[in-house]
């Protein structure tokens, strides 16, 4: 085997150098380790602000011999990316490392497309450019050593790890598979919703909650992260497609049983006084609303347009009618 750099600094060579890659290498940078980069996209003037030799030719960022590779590209193009890699120029007992937010994907990927001598670690810091903004203290990092040489090459990925260690990570060591399963049901939902409600376009009022508020914090944390990066999480992580159904039950349940109270709240208004005839219409009316429509909207306005047409119904407590608007 080839004898590894002896020390304490990597040399780590970053490829994608994009929103992720940047904000880890700052911390490599001035923790001593040597880092270069490769990316599509011209970064040259960023990366010399940094310090950081930039790349633009695959030939000739692995002819620098890094001794980690790490992989900072988008879900979606790190099968592409990882393919046309010059892997050959590299050292034979490189180790390769991922960050990607999902992890059965590229562990498989990594184990089908780099040769055997090559080291694998899979790796995914929880946290980001906006939530590692100041402190890594107390924030999760999972790692899962797929494949990982003895003596000094599991120096060497130790030596990795403690990037993160050092700097008060939550160091976590789980299978990539079991990763995917938690991520689904938390990172996934967290993105989703927090997707929905940026739609909505919230704002800040003078009286804000502090619930409002955490909503409002998690539009702020997820609405720098591209698209790309979420239908990665969607795409990639077997589990997703059913979280979103999960969710999706969920939120028609809610509804439901919205609806539900609605109903027993009208009833009680519209057969206040009405005669037997019109009592064998209403149920019909209430149900239709709740359970045809998936809309609260026209739910209610069905059911206010029916109390209008039938208007000895509502007028006799009409302030207290609470539940229909
Ligand atoms: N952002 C986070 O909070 C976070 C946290 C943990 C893990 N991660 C993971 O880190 C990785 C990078 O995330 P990101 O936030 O930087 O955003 P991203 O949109 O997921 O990825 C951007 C990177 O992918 C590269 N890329 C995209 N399409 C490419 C293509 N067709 N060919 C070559 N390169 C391509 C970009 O290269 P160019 O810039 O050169 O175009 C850029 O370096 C992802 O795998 C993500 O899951 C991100």
């Amino acid at each position: 085997m080839e004898e590894l750099q002896s020390g304490n600094k990597l040399k780590i060579g970053i490829v994608g150098f994009g929103n992720f890659g940047q904000f880890l290498a700052q911390r490599m940078i001035s923790q001593g380790h040597k880092v270069l980069a490769y990316s599509r996209t011209d970064y040259k003037d960023v990366a010399h602000t940094m310090g950081v030799p930039f790349f633009r030719d695959a030939d000739d960022f692995c002819e620098e011999h890094p001794e980690v590779v790490l992989l900072c590209t988008s879900i979606l193009s790190t099968e592409d990316v990882l393919k046309l890699l010059p892997v050959q120029r590299l050292k034979r007992n490189t180790l390769f490392v991922d960050v990607l937010s999902v992890k059965e994907f590229p562990q498989k990927l990594f184990l089908q497309v780099l040769p055997q001598e090559f080291d694998v670690l899979c790796t995914h810091p929880m946290f980001g450019p906006e939530s590692g903004k100041s402190s890594w203290v107390g924030l999760p990092f999972v790692y899962d050593k797929v494949r990982i040489g003895g003596g000094s090459r599991l120096e060497r990925c130790d030596k990795f790890l403690n990037i993160f260690g050092s700097e008060g990570c939550r160091m976590v060591e789980m299978s990539c598979a079991e990763h995917d399963r938690y991520a689904a049901g938390s990172q996934f939902i967290t993105h989703t919703v927090g997707r929905v409600l940026g739609k909505l376009a919230l704002e800040s009022t003078p009286i804000n909650t502090k619930g409002y508020e955490t909503l409002l914090g998690l539009v702020e944390n997820t609405k720098g992260d591209s698209f790309e990066l979420y239908y990665g999480l969607f795409m990639y992580n077997q589990n997703a497609t059913e979280e979103l159904e999960r969710l999706e039950l969920a939120f028609d349940s809610i509804k439901k049983q919205l609806f539900g109270r609605l109903h027993d709240v009208l009833r009680q208004q519209l057969f206040e006084g009405v005669g037997m005839k019109d009592r064998k219409s209403l149920p019909n009316i209430v149900e239709d609303a709740a359970h045809k429509s998936t809309d609260f909207a026209t739910a209610a306005s069905n059911v206010v347009a029916h109390s209008k047409a039938t208007p000895n119904r509502s007028s006799k407590k009409s302030g207290d009618n609470n539940g229909s608007s």
